[in-house]
């Protein structure tokens, strides 16, 4: 029996995500780095200095730098990032969200949040939602981010259930196997393709609703 959502934030609640890969197209450009679809699914829910590298990776430049100019490089993505947030408001909740978790407390479920982003809190303020949160996992605590299920078991641990009582959901491919790792249902919004390994599949937050998640699960 389901007692608990645990969410993403980027991509799922805010339309941040889209802020994160403008950010670090910008430093991909600036580093010679080509810039691909493929790369930017790949980054997506994936934590700061790893996303980093992948992007090093994928341009053949991971031995480049020295741990010190790459700290360099991610502290000017944040600072970029940051500047993007200046006008963030409650308008950037995706569609339907708010009321989805609005729903989720007025039905008793309990909610976590499993963002990999030290700038949640920054963002669930000025979106107004984090008076909903039952409990919330710091991201600076993990040993591994996303894709490790390490994030998705304590986003259940804080809610004191088990991971078969959750529900994990994501918008990005490491995400999703973020949650599956943690024997979690995971619910994939956005492209089935991309998101070939969720459990439950919905094309748009709008579609995120108790009753579509019910069927959807039958
Ligand atoms: C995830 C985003 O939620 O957080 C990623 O999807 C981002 O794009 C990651 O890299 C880390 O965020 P931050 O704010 O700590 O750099
Ligand atoms: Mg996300």
């Amino acid at each position: 029996q389901i007692k608990g959502f645990i969410f993403d934030l980027d991509g799922v609640i805010a339309n941040t995500s889209l802020y994160h890969g403008q950010a670090w197209h910008q430093l991909a450009d600036e580093l010679g780095v080509t810039w691909t679809e493929d790369l930017a699914n790949q980054l997506k829910g994936v934590a700061r200095m790893d996303s980093l590298n992948l992007i090093l990776k994928a341009g053949g430049k991971e031995n480049d730098y020295t741990e010190a100019e790459k700290e360099k490089l991610a502290a000017k993505k944040n600072e970029n990032y940051l500047g993007l947030l200046d006008s963030l408001s409650q308008d950037d909740i995706l569609p339907g969200m708010k009321e989805f978790i609005e729903d989720l407390s007025a039905h008793h479920y309990l909610v976590s949040l499993a963002s990999s982003s030290k700038n949640s809190p920054i963002v669930l303020k000025k979106l107004d939602l984090a008076k909903y949160f039952d409990g919330k996992v710091d991201p600076a605590t993990l040993t591994h981010g996303k894709p490790d299920p390490e994030i998705y078991v304590r986003g259940a641990e804080v809610l004191n259930l088990k991971p078969e009582e959750c529900i994990g959901l994501e918008d990005a491919i490491a995400g999703v196997k973020s949650i599956n790792g943690a024997h979690e249902t995971s619910l994939g919004i956005g492209d089935p393709k991309i998101l070939n390994e969720a459990d439950l599949n919905f094309n748009d937050t709008s579609e995120v609703t108790l009753e579509n998640i019910k069927k959807a699960m039958d």
